[in-house]
């Protein structure tokens, strides 16, 4: 399995549930020592991918580099994305082409570059989408927008290509992720007391990256396709992390 995305957060969580349940992983990302570190932790068939999906022909070569380490490649998780918190009225242009070049356009050369390997093997492509769609939360309306791009991509795919699955993994707030790190502190904390005050928090609870892991792990396994799993924490340790 590729997981582009795997040097933190959602994708590193991704990345260590495969291979406990089995899988051989290629860990690509921009920061290799975060890689090769995962991969230490994975165990010794793993490897990580120099990959930065806005340069030129990153995707065919990652794609190419995987399958000449691992011997072939049969299923995508794509988790590489980045969130801008800016208000539209600030958002320039070198900010639309870094969330649209990364979460959505990187998407699908990564799906294109992966796919002639994934229909051969029958395997499984999955993507993270995010729950902030149709609900989004003010100052990340250009990352929301992105995830509805993403949306719309991965239907795109699925209608031309009936044959191979694509997954749209729904993600709630998940933390221990670097997710916010880019963020302006002073915005950040102003925003915050934005979101508290108008209700926009009213989810308390948060997953961690294994819950996201074991949910793709399901994706990827499971006898049916899943098109679209949207996952939420539990608002009770008793109740179960799908619905
Ligand atoms: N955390 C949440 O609450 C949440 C909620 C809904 C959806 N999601 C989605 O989950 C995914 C993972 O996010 P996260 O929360 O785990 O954040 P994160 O820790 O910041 O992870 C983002 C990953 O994307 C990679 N990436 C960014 N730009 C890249 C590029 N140009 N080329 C290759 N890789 C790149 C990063 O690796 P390098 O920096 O090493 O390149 C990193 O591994 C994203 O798609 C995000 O939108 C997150």
């Amino acid at each position: 399995v590729l997981v582009v995305g795997a040097s933190s957060g959602i994708g590193r969580g991704i990345a260590l549930a495969l291979a406990q349940a089995g899988a051989v992983v290629a860990a690509a990302g921009r920061r290799v020592r975060a890689l090769e570190e995962l991969c230490e932790e994975l165990g010794p068939d793993h490897v990580a991918v120099e990959c930065d999906v806005r340069a030129p022909d990153a995707c065919e070569t990652t794609v190419d580099r995987t399958v000449a380490a691992l011997g072939g490649l049969d299923d995508l998780v794509y988790a590489a994305g980045v969130s801008r918190l800016m208000p539209l009225i600030n958002a320039d242009s070198d900010l639309w082409h870094e969330v649209l070049e990364t979460n959505v356009i990187g998407a699908s050369l990564a799906c294109r570059a992966a796919f002639p390997r994934l229909r051969a093997s029958a395997g499984r492509a999955v993507f993270l989408g995010s729950s902030s769609v149709g609900r989004l939360f003010p100052g990340l309306s250009a990352y929301a927008a992105s995830k509805a791009a993403l949306n719309e991509l991965i239907c795109g795919w699925r209608t031309e290509n009936p044959d191979v699955s694509f997954t749209n993994v729904i993600v709630g707030p998940t933390t221990g992720t670097e997710f916010t790190s880019q963020w302006d502190p002073d915005l950040a904390t102003q925003r915050f007391r934005f979101w508290e005050r108008h209700g926009y928090l009213s989810v308390a609870a948060s997953m961690d990256p294994s819950d996201i892991g074991d949910v793709v792990c399901a994706a990827m396994t499971s006898p049916a396709w899943m098109w679209s799993v949207a996952v939420h924490a539990c608002d009770s340790a008793a109740e179960p992390a799908i619905r």
